[in-house]
């Protein structure tokens, strides 16, 4: 039986990640280490409780003791830990520095130290920088523009130089926009969706002409599951959806879905520095037998179906920390916005 190591598997992508891994790998077990930040959430995985095969525990990737006690006979590690929000990084960047790049650095020396079989970080379109023609191949020039972005690149730049400098079987993953369950409403997808239901005002940054390419969770999960079996260790592999859409358009198909009003949309001060573009050229897992299975209206349909039927995960989300961070956020960029 091989053993899982998921960090960040109470997080929303790890968190369909663990469901996925479960489901196609009947003989595997999974073992979770999730410091549940204000993102990470046991009810990502309730549904799971009580499954032997699954194990949680509540901890730091920071934690050399702690990574190195439970690191100790995994098979692999698949790390989705991560302080994850563009717009909290321009706030506060210390933590993102802290997770995404030390917290690497400690969960590889683990992956060292215990002759882990495999280690798959889990990166982004983002450390690729704005890309205004064309899409980014896994070899081109990192060039990150945010404090997230660059601490994800600092992150997955440790983790090559382990396997250049030690051969520590290191793949990585960079993915696009993620949409789909347990996302938590931070997120332009979730936040937009939510606001719409409860008649709240989407809060479009600049003129709304960004572009981002959303993936359904579950086509993430099974392009990180390829990689982590048959990926070439010390590769770089672009997970995008092909789904290149802007945020006007993005929120018009949702509140179109939920048969909301167009002027819900306001027009607020945009992102610091914000990337106006990201854009990936996916023929490195595509080579690989990776193909997405949905595409961009049937994405958004689903999720914005689960967040209508799953009101019981989400409502509770939104009070303290979450409300304190939206008026910091959104208060006096709602009060100064255009429709
Ligand atoms: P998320 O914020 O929903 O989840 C992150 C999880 O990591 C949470 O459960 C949190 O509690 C946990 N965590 C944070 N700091 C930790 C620490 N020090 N030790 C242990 N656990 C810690 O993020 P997500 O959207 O699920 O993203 C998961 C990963 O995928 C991240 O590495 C992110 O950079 C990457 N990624 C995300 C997207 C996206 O669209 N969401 C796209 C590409 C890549
Ligand atoms: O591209 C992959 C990345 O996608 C991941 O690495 C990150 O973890 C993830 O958070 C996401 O980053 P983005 O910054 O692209 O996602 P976000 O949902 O914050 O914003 C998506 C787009 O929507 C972006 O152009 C900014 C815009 N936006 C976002 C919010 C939250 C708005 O216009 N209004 C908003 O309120």
């Amino acid at each position: 039986m091989r053993t899982i190591l998921v960090t960040g598997g109470a997080g929303f992508i790890g968190s369909n990640y663990v469901h996925y891994v479960l489901e196609q790998h009947p003989d595997y077990r999974v073992v979770v280490l999730d410091k549940l930040t204000y993102a990470g959430n046991l009810d990502n995985l309730r549904d799971l409780a009580g499954d032997p095969r699954l194990e949680f525990h509540q901890g730091d990737i920071c934690d050399q003791t702690t990574v190195e006690r439970l690191a100790q006979g995994c098979w692999a590690i698949v790390n989705f830990a991560a302080e994850s929000h563009v717009d909290r990084s321009l706030m506060d960047p210390g933590d993102f520095i802290r997770t995404d790049i030390y917290g690497v650095y400690v969960l590889l020396q683990a992956v060292r130290k215990f002759g882990v079989e495999r280690f798959v970080q889990i990166s982004t379109d983002e450390v690729y920088g704005s890309v205004p023609h064309g899409s980014s191949r896994e070899d081109d020039r990192l060039a990150p523009r945010n404090p997230y972005s660059a601490s994800k690149a600092g992150g997955e730049l440790q983790a090559r130089a382990f396997y250049e400098s030690y051969g520590v079987p290191v793949l990585i993953t960079r993915s696009s926009n993620n949409i789909g369950p347990y996302q938590y409403p931070e997120k332009v997808v979730p936040l937009f969706i939510t606001n719409a239901i409860d008649d709240q005002p989407l809060p479009i940054y600049g003129r709304g002409t960004a572009v981002r390419d959303y993936i359904y969770v579950k086509d993430h999960c099974a392009a990180i599951d390829l990689v982590l079996h048959q990926g070439t260790p010390g590769e770089a592999y672009n997970v995008g959806g092909g789904n290149e859409v802007n945020t006007v358009q993005l929120a018009t198909a949702i509140l179109d879905l939920l048969g909301k009003p167009h002027d819900l949309m306001r027009f607020v001060e945009d992102r610091p520095g914000h990337d106006q573009r990201y854009s990936l050229d996916c023929s490195k897992i595509q080579a690989l037998g990776w193909r997405r299975q949905y595409d961009f209206p049937q994405a958004l349909e689903l999720t914005v179906r689960w967040y209508v039927e799953n009101q019981w995960w989400w409502r509770k989300l939104k009070s303290g920390e979450y409300l304190r961070y939206y008026q910091e956020q959104y208060g006096r960029r709602l009060a100064a916005a255009q429709r």
